[in-house]
């Protein structure tokens, strides 16, 4: 894969997410000089923003206020500004596309582009249909002899089974299934990549994965924020569409999956899918049993009072979506039968972390008990964030006359040295959607298997009356998620003190 020229056409380019995410991890990129001199940038939105007041009004506040690499803007912000361009248009309005694409081909001759476009749809799904449709029937897609034409869509892919498939159709209307580039930013992370080479470079792992020498995994994905200013969106979505369907059902297939055949895109995504189809379904009794929903009420983060979910901006009195879940499911594969997985996600917890925690069985108690003192679990934890890390737990012989025994932890933290900056999950993925790379995107199966296991869910729930809130701003979720896993022996994993990181 490498990258040639290319115009890098984002739509929705004066919205949250280009202003918080797009421009500043282009940026990046470019600062960087990984982002190639022939890539120039087009926003695309509704407002009638001139040039020089995108690149200065907009842009360069975007960057000051979300770029990594913020320091040097001074240096480099004018050789990015030269890069980009705006083009204004409502993007309902069909008359005006032929402008739209008549500016973009003037761009690609001076850029010497020879067609090659990136589409990135940074908007309300309501409008994809509406854009691709303009796209396809107003020529943006033909091909010349070498070129191509992909298309980036963000979250959320529907709200339902029906909906994304509504979704996908309008999409592959008009794009090839290989030029879809799917969105989910978790796939971006650096921890995120490194399950696969942890797993499958890594002799001590690979043969012990499995129902024989696991007992149990457990991925926490918790926040401090609430709701924030997504009060449309996030009321409509919850918890179970906005952070399992997508971003934690993909750690759980990346934490199950087999071995794939190659490290190509078709190769993971189809051993992806493959978990995604055998996740068990669930029937009305265990949505009861093993999935606890939740909603925050008042509480205190960090020690400053907060208010409830319903209590927000924008979020109606008697809302009865969860911002909080934790569930108990099975991967019906042989490799994985009978070992729980107990996911737990939600906003207004007490850290913002991302863990997975894999627990190895206990050996029998033949040699080692009790009086050596308490043998703790084999552990293995894949920090994600904000820590990123491998932390192992271990049970070795404390030094002394005495044969007592002591966990000790073999501790790897990739980016707590000072001076370790990461890129951050977007600026891969676009780097990656720029030479073709769909490996880190999600494909149209795994998506529809998702849904297919989520609606039962969030169809059941409809029809069972909730108490909300039921757990306060700074809590772990309501107590009940707690019994969710302590009435089958186990407990939620902490880390120890020193490993917590003190930031939002
Ligand atoms: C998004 C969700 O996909 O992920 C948000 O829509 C959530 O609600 C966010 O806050 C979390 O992402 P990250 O990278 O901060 O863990």
């Amino acid at each position: 894969h490498h990258i040639e020229s290319a115009l890098f056409v984002i739509f929705g380019a004066t919205g949250d997410l280009a202003r918080r995410k797009l421009f500043p991890a282009l940026y990046n990129l470019s600062a960087e000089g990984i982002l190639p001199s022939g890539v120039a940038i087009v926003g695309v939105g509704r407002r009638p923003f001139d040039l020089a007041y995108f690149r200065e009004k907009f842009i360069l506040p975007a960057l000051l206020d979300n770029s990594r690499l913020a320091g040097n803007l001074l240096h480099n912000f004018s050789s990015f500004a030269q890069r980009c361009y705006y083009f204004s248009l409502d993007l309902r309005d069909s008359s005006r596309y032929r402008e739209l694409k008549n500016f973009l081909d003037q761009l690609d001759w001076e850029w010497g582009v020879q067609g090659n476009r990136v589409f990135y749809l940074a908007l309300a799904p309501e409008l994809f249909g509406p854009v691709v449709a303009n796209l396809k029937e107003q020529g943006f897609l033909d091909k010349g002899p070498r070129s191509w034409k992909r298309v980036l869509v963000e979250k959320p892919f529907g709200w339902d089974l029906d909906s994304a498939r509504a979704l996908n159709r309008e999409l592959t209307q008009a794009f090839p299934e290989e030029d879809i580039y799917r969105i989910d930013h978790y796939l971006g992370k650096e921890m995120i990549q490194n399950i696969m080479v942890i797993r499958f470079a890594n002799a001590f792992f690979e043969p012990v994965w499995n129902n024989k020498y696991i007992d149990h995994i457990q991925i926490t994905s918790s926040e401090k924020i609430g709701v924030g200013e997504r009060a449309a969106y996030y009321d409509r979505a919850g918890a179970l569409r906005d952070m399992l369907q997508n971003h934690m059902l993909q750690l759980v297939a990346l934490i199950a999956m087999e071995p794939p055949v190659g490290l190509d895109a078709q190769a993971i995504r189809l051993e992806k899918a493959k978990v995604f189809r055998s996740l068990q379904p669930f029937t009305r009794e265990r949505i009861l049993q093993d999935i606890v929903r939740g909603q925050y009420g008042p509480g205190y983060i960090d020690g400053e009072p907060v208010p409830g979910y319903r209590e927000e901006a924008g979020i109606p009195a008697d809302s009865v979506t969860e911002t909080f879940l934790a569930v108990k499911l099975f991967v019906n594969t042989f490799r994985w039968a009978g070992v729980p997985f107990y996911l737990r996600t939600g906003k207004r917890l007490p850290a913002k972390v991302t863990e997975i925690i894999i627990q190895f069985k206990p050996l029998p108690e033949i040699l080692y008990f009790k009086e050596y003192g308490e043998l703790l679990p084999n552990v293995l934890v894949i920090r994600v964030q904000p820590l990123e890390g491998i932390f192992v737990q271990l049970n070795a012989k404390r030094p002394g006359t005495n044969n007592y025994i002591v966990p000790i932890r073999l501790d790897f933290c990739q980016n707590c040295g000072v001076g370790t900056n990461s890129p951050e999950a977007y600026e891969r993925l676009l780097y990656d959607a720029l030479r073709g790379d769909a490996t880190l995107f999600t494909g149209w199966e795994e998506v529809e298997y998702a849904w297919k296991f989520v609606d039962p869910i969030a169809q059941a729930w409809a029809t069972i009356p909730v108490h909300f809130p039921n757990y306060a701003a700074g809590e772990w979720g309501p107590p009940e998620a707690r019994v969710l896993i302590e009435r089958d022996g186990r407990r939620w994993w902490e880390s120890p003190a020193y490993m917590m990181y003190p930031g939002p």
